[in-house]
């Protein structure tokens, strides 16, 4: 009997392509980098914003915000036993260092990864570590394995503090945790160790599949000491598939860190080598080197040369075309009374004496109307494209019809070449940030009822934004500083609107998400859609800030201090919630408008957006047209 030829090919095939894979595996039992370099994209899988220094260390992340970065072994290998179905032993020593931004603030951490992608599609950024998301968190399908070194307490996961190691399977709540630290053989005392102090660290994570063992050693030197930190029962047996990818996976949030990894071994038949730390390169070599100093001193000379060149040319070409060109889409705009002439010459020459501040876009100067006497501030933004500066006019020409008694008026608008002049209102009083902040400064501490007035004006320039014009207005940028007080100290909300400008590319230095620090709602830095809630959340800040007299974030304050909501979401549950006042109130304020702010102020902090209330029900609160909801709390859930 003949056989067809193709099933007898096909047979053939696959068993050289069997048998290829399981050289290739047999060959990924064990391995080891003690440096990443060089880097043959063949034996390491990155992806996010993980590269390779050049130096052979593997950065997973830098200090960008809300990134991920991961490195992974290329091949799979093999975690279950086929006979039995069982998880097998495992064994793996790395060397890494977190280094933050913000050293007082950290970031977040970074873990040892066991699962079956090395991809994982969909995954978040920041507490999630670029391993799932919040839909999928916990979800059995997941089959993940990780060995978090986290440095952030995320209270949704239960975390113990903000400097632990946590076996996590399938999601982020850990399913054992325990303090950093590391024993040193002889000592039964567990020596503290900070994980995002920039240090080498080793770690050793070791697996006994027969006895369902998981080991968790740190050190800060090469050799491995005898006691865990961690000795865990669990069977990964109904958590791995039978063939797994094993790495890296880090991610930053609003706060970040850099995630290095020095070194790995790795080892499916034994325990994995420990690594030396005194072989890795340093984290700061690039410094101090005689060659990178000629090549800098070399560049900033040409820099400056070719500047003192260009300036030349455009000095020549200004002294022949003085004459402003009116392009047609001016037109179009309507009539606009400023003309460059007439601001400069109200600002002295955009003066650095007439300078009031620095906005997010450009310098805002004082100016005084030669005819009309009339006080008015101008704000210079440069470097705009020919598109960019059409666009940001026919916005401005919107912005331009918002008129109402707790905004800053923008007056008009101006163009000279690159350069865009915005007119508005001048406010004798300037910014409330100068007053919070003002320290002890006599004069410029404001009363109880100065600030309750100040919000409600707030709240009602923010109602007419959100509601009342005949479309909705995000402000996206709310925060004291843009709060200005007018020689009466009543509050006008200034800057509105303008954030959505410069995203439209017409300002390159603020492309993603905009606002600021400590006023940006969770949800933006997700999906980077800004809404009405997120312009709540941004308010709340706002609140607390005025109440406590303090920064949203104040790097200079104790750690639990640190976050002015949390920090105050504690007091609010110890029943202590008036000791957060600004102590320069000298115990000097009405309570009761005092615990409304405060409580609206939590509510609008609310990490789920849903909660947070509007701007309308705000006001319907510090009225005291409604009482608040008796009980609330962090998650909505509780409201
Ligand atoms: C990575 O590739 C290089 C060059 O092929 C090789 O020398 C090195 O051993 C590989 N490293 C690992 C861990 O496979
Ligand atoms: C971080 O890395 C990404 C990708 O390599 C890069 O685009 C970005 O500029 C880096 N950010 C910083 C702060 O170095
Ligand atoms: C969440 O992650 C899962 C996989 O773990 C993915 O299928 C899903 O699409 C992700 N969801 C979102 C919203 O990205
Ligand atoms: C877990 O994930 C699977 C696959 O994505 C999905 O079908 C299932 O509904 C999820 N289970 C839960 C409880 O979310
Ligand atoms: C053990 O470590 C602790 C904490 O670092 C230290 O105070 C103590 O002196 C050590 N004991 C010995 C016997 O070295
Ligand atoms: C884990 O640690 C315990 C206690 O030190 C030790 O008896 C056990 O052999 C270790 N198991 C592994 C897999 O290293
Ligand atoms: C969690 O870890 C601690 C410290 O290693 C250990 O004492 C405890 O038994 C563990 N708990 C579980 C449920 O494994
Ligand atoms: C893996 O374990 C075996 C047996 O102990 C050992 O010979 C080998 O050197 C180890 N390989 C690595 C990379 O640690």
């Amino acid at each position: 009997m003949l056989l067809p030829p193709i099933p007898w090919l096909h047979l053939l095939l696959s068993l050289s392509l069997s048998l290829s894979l399981a050289i290739q595996l047999a060959l990924s039992q064990s391995f080891i980098y003690n440096t990443f370099k060089p880097f043959h994209p063949s034996n390491l899988t990155t992806n996010g914003i993980t590269t390779i220094t050049n130096n052979g260390i593997l950065q997973l992340t830098n200090v960008s915000s809300r990134q991920i970065g991961r490195g992974f072994y290329p091949d799979p290998i093999r975690f279950k036993n086929p006979n039995t179905q069982t998880a097998l032993s495992f064994s793996t020593a790395f060397v890494f260092s977190i280094v933050p931004k913000h050293p007082k603030l950290g970031g977040h951490g970074l873990a040892f990864t066991i699962s079956p992608t090395k991809d994982f599609i969909g995954a978040q950024h920041s507490q999630y570590l670029g391993l799932v998301n919040v839909t999928h968190n916990g979800n059995t399908s997941n089959h993940l394995f990780a060995v978090e070194f986290d440095t952030v307490q995320d209270l949704d996961f239960f975390d113990i503090n903000d400097n632990h190691v946590g076996v996590n399977i399938n999601g982020m709540k850990s399913v054992n945790s325990t303090k950093s630290g590391f024993f040193i053989d002889g000592n039964v005392t567990k020596q503290d160790l900070c994980l995002h102090c920039g240090k080498k660290i080793q770690a050793w994570v070791d697996y006994d599949g027969d006895h369902h063992q998981l080991n968790i050693t740190l050190s800060l030197f090469s050799n491995k000491p005898t006691t865990p930190i961690m000795s865990v029962k669990v069977d990964l047996s109904s958590v791995f598939q039978d063939f797994m990818y094993v790495g890296f996976s880090s991610s930053t949030g609003l706060l970040a860190s850099s995630h290095y990894v020095f070194g790995w071994s790795f080892n499916m038949t034994g325990y994995a080598q420990s690594l030396d730390l005194d072989k890795f390169p340093s984290l700061k070599p690039l410094e101090k080197n005689k060659q990178g100093f000629v090549i800098r001193f070399a560049a900033s000379m040409f820099l400056a040369i070719s500047v003192m060149i260009i300036s030349g040319v455009f000095y020549v070409k200004k002294k022949f075309r003085n004459i402003e060109v009116v392009e047609d889409w001016e037109l179009d705009l309507g009539p606009n009374p400023y003309n460059y002439k007439v601001l400069k010459e109200a600002t002295k020459g955009f003066n650095d004496q007439q300078l009031l501040g620095f906005g997010g876009s450009g310098k805002v100067y004082k100016g005084v109307l030669a005819d009309s006497k009339t006080e008015i501030a101008v704000k210079r933004i440069s470097e705009q494209s020919k598109q960019g500066q059409k666009e940001f006019l026919s916005e401005v020409s919107t912005i331009g019809r918002l008129r109402h008694r707790n905004l800053v008026q923008l007056l008009g608008w101006s163009r000279n070449k690159g350069e865009l002049l915005l007119i508005y209102d001048y406010m004798a009083n300037g910014s409330l940030d100068k007053y919070i902040h003002s320290g002890n400064t006599p004069n410029m501490i404001l009363s109880w009822e100065q600030r309750f007035n100040i919000i409600k004006d707030v709240s009602n320039g923010l109602l007419y934004l959100h509601e009342e014009w005949e479309q909705t207005v995000l402000h996206r940028d709310i925060k004291a500083g843009n709060v200005l007080l007018d020689s009466q100290l009543k509050g006008k909300l200034g800057d509105f609107g303008l954030a959505k400008l410069y995203e439209h590319g017409s300002n390159p230095t603020t492309t993603k998400v905009v606002g600021t620090l400590g006023y940006l709602a969770p949800e933006l830095t997700r999906t980077g859609k800004p809404t009405t809630r997120s312009d709540m959340y941004a308010y709340g800040a706002l609140l607390l800030e005025v109440v406590c007299g303090r920064k949203p974030i104040e790097l200079k304050a104790s750690p639990e201090e640190l976050i002015l909501v949390d920090w105050v979401w504690d007091k609010w549950r110890e029943g202590r919630l008036l000791e957060v006042v600004d102590s320069r109130l000298k115990g000097e304020f009405n309570e009761v408008e005092v615990m409304v702010v405060l409580k609206v102020g939590l509510m609008c902090s609310s990490d789920e957006h849903s909660c947070r209330p509007s701007i309308r029900q705000v006001i319907r609160y510090l009225e005291g047209e409604v009482s608040l909801p008796k009980s609330f709390g962090q998650s909505c859930a509780e409201i």
